[in-house]
């Protein structure tokens, strides 16, 4: 990138892969070397196609520099911070609408992931017998189409100008939409326990969420999880939703 954007840039994001800078009005994911590049394409087809969703998401533009995202800059908070500085009660409810309307989303030209599970399921260096158990889980949950974000939480919603935003559409795919659910109770039980608990029990409450399978998968995307480096948290999850869904087999 050109040297005013390297002088002026101003950093507003970071995570485990890319930065995110503020730069004339636009914001700038920045991934570095050695994420492969195709990666960085396929991420912005995919945004693409979203854009042509009623999904509320940014536009993504190509730059001189394949490493770099041009992307709408949404001038706002994120979901996580609207709940810690704001003290605003709703967000858990807020979550869950907003996943349920991805997962209205059907036919849509990606990748379907259930195939993918199986082969990091079989990948993951874990005890065998829990493996074994998750193979089978992941036989039985019915395959279904709905568009998954896969990395749902707080921080990938921002809140602008009294509306959402969904952010960081970079492991979806096309799936029973119950692994999302599960994925995203994984992902706060081990870093917003508490929350955790309320996003479950308002995923039960909810008729129109099918939930029989969703210990199973919550099993299933915990132990996956075990691949990214999880904390002690999600080996926890592993232990007790191994011996619940052991009885209910
Ligand atoms: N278009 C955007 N406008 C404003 N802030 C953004 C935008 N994209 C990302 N951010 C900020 O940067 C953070 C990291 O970006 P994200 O796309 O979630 O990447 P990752 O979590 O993979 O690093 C977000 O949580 C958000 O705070
Ligand atoms: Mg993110």
């Amino acid at each position: 990138m050109h040297n005013e954007f390297e002088t002026e840039k101003k950093q507003i994001g970071m995570g485990k892969q890319a930065a995110v800078y503020l730069y004339d009005s636009f914001a700038y994911k920045v991934y570095k070397p050695p994420y492969p590049v195709t990666w960085i394409e396929y991420e912005i087809e995919n945004q693409q196609k979203l854009c042509k969703t009623n999904l509320p998401v940014v536009n993504y533009f190509k730059t001189e520099d394949p490493y770099v995202i041009k992307m709408d800059y949404i001038d706002g908070i994120s979901l996580g911070e609207r709940i810690k500085s704001q003290g605003y009660k709703q967000g858990v409810e807020d979550l869950i609408r907003l996943q349920k309307e991805i997962h209205l989303i059907q036919n849509i030209d990606l990748p379907k992931i259930t195939e993918r599970f199986f082969s990091q399921l079989e990948k993951i260096d874990y005890e065998n017998k829990y493996k074994t158990l998750g193979l089978k889980l992941l036989k039985e949950i019915e395959d279904k189409d709905s568009l998954c974000h896969l990395d749902f939480h707080f921080n990938n919603v921002m809140f602008s100008n009294d509306r959402y935003f969904i952010l960081d559409w970079v492991n979806i795919g096309v799936c029973n939409p119950i692994f999302d659910f599960a994925r995203t109770y994984v992902i706060l039980y081990e870093y917003v326990n508490r929350m955790s608990q309320k996003y479950l029990s308002l995923l039960k409450k909810d008729k129109s969420i099918e939930t029989k399978d969703l210990y199973k998968a919550i099993y299933i995307m915990a132990l996956l999880r075990t691949a990214e480096g999880a904390g002690p948290r999600v080996y926890d999850l592993i232990e007790k939703t191994y011996d619940m869904v052991l009885q209910n087999e």
